[in-house]
């Protein structure tokens, strides 16, 4: 069930939907797109095809709810989070049948996954059940994640401020881990070395600053330092994804195109935007 937060800062949460909802449809299509093409996939093309579609639908009352005040988001959101949830339940399906070889996907189990927490985080920002940190993948077991919207951050106390930017630094360089991975393992064996190279790079720098967010939290101190480095490290990746953005719609790479879809690396850079806006808001007054 939707909690008060949702009822009381409608602002802040069309700011999240209006970052997320449109990712949220592309992962769907992501996975549509990802389908073997045997009949015993096609019933789930058609869900995954009609979800997506849904979702967009829903986007464009955003849209349309953003220009005409701050009312009719209330309203909304009492209509988009119970589908927004049904939207991840069959993105957890997807991930399950992957997993289990039950589903023929070229979708790897952990992008799938990957799929299924960014999801999980959303439900937790807009006012649903909150996740655990494990169901994000981060370290912290069992502890429930504080899931605040960004434009809210400015105004938590001190320790809730700590916490949060700690949680989204821990789970953004996980995710961002996971992209440069998932842009190595996309590229042409021998023609795109160069590209493979450079993503395992960033793969592994984002994975020392997981640890480092880990280590802040421990000792209780080094956050402003922490971000300026993730601020740092999201600066450069975000000028390599741009290379890529640019060769894939111009198929310019050696080889032509990675093995994976060409909009795959504007969406990578949107949810690492989206990251950087929200270290910036929430570092305002540390
Ligand atoms: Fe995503
Ligand atoms: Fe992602």
């Amino acid at each position: 069930m939707p909690n008060e937060l949702l009822y009381s800062l409608p602002n802040a949460i069309l700011d999240e939907m209006n970052v997320w909802m449109p990712l949220l449809s592309e992962h769907l299509k992501l996975h549509r797109g990802g389908l073997d093409i045997t009949p015993k996939q096609d019933c789930i093309f058609r869900n995954l095809d009609i979800a997506a579609r849904q979702m967009d639908y829903l986007t464009s009352m955003i849209v349309s709810a953003g220009k005409s005040g701050t009312n009719a988001p209330r309203e909304l959101t009492g209509i988009i989070l119970p589908q927004v949830i049904t939207v991840r339940d069959i993105k957890l399906f997807m991930y399950q049948g992957i997993e289990a070889c039950e589903i023929l996907s070229i979708i790897p189990p952990e992008q799938a996954d990957h799929i299924r927490r960014e999801t999980d985080r959303f439900i937790g920002i807009i006012g649903g059940p909150k996740p655990t940190r494990e169901q994000l993948g981060i370290p912290g077991g069992d502890k429930i994640v504080l899931s605040v919207p960004r434009l809210m951050l400015p105004d938590l106390s001190e320790n809730e401020k700590f916490t949060a930017l700690v949680e989204e630094i821990m789970f953004f360089s996980h995710i961002n881990e996971e992209h440069a991975h998932i842009t190595a393992m996309s590229t042409k064996p021998e023609i795109q070395e160069r590209l493979a190279k450079k993503a395992k790079e960033f793969e592994k720098l984002f994975n020392e600053n997981m640890h480092k967010a880990k280590a802040v939290e421990e000792k209780h101190r080094g956050l402003e330092r922490l971000i300026n480095e993730t601020l740092k490290l999201m600066k450069d990746y975000r000028a390599f994804g741009m290379t890529l953005v640019e060769a894939t719609q111009k198929c310019a790479l050696p080889g032509h195109q990675l093995n994976t879809w060409p909009s795959l690396f504007d969406h990578v850079i949107r949810e690492g935007d989206y990251f950087v806006e929200l270290l910036m808001l929430g570092s305002k007054h540390l």
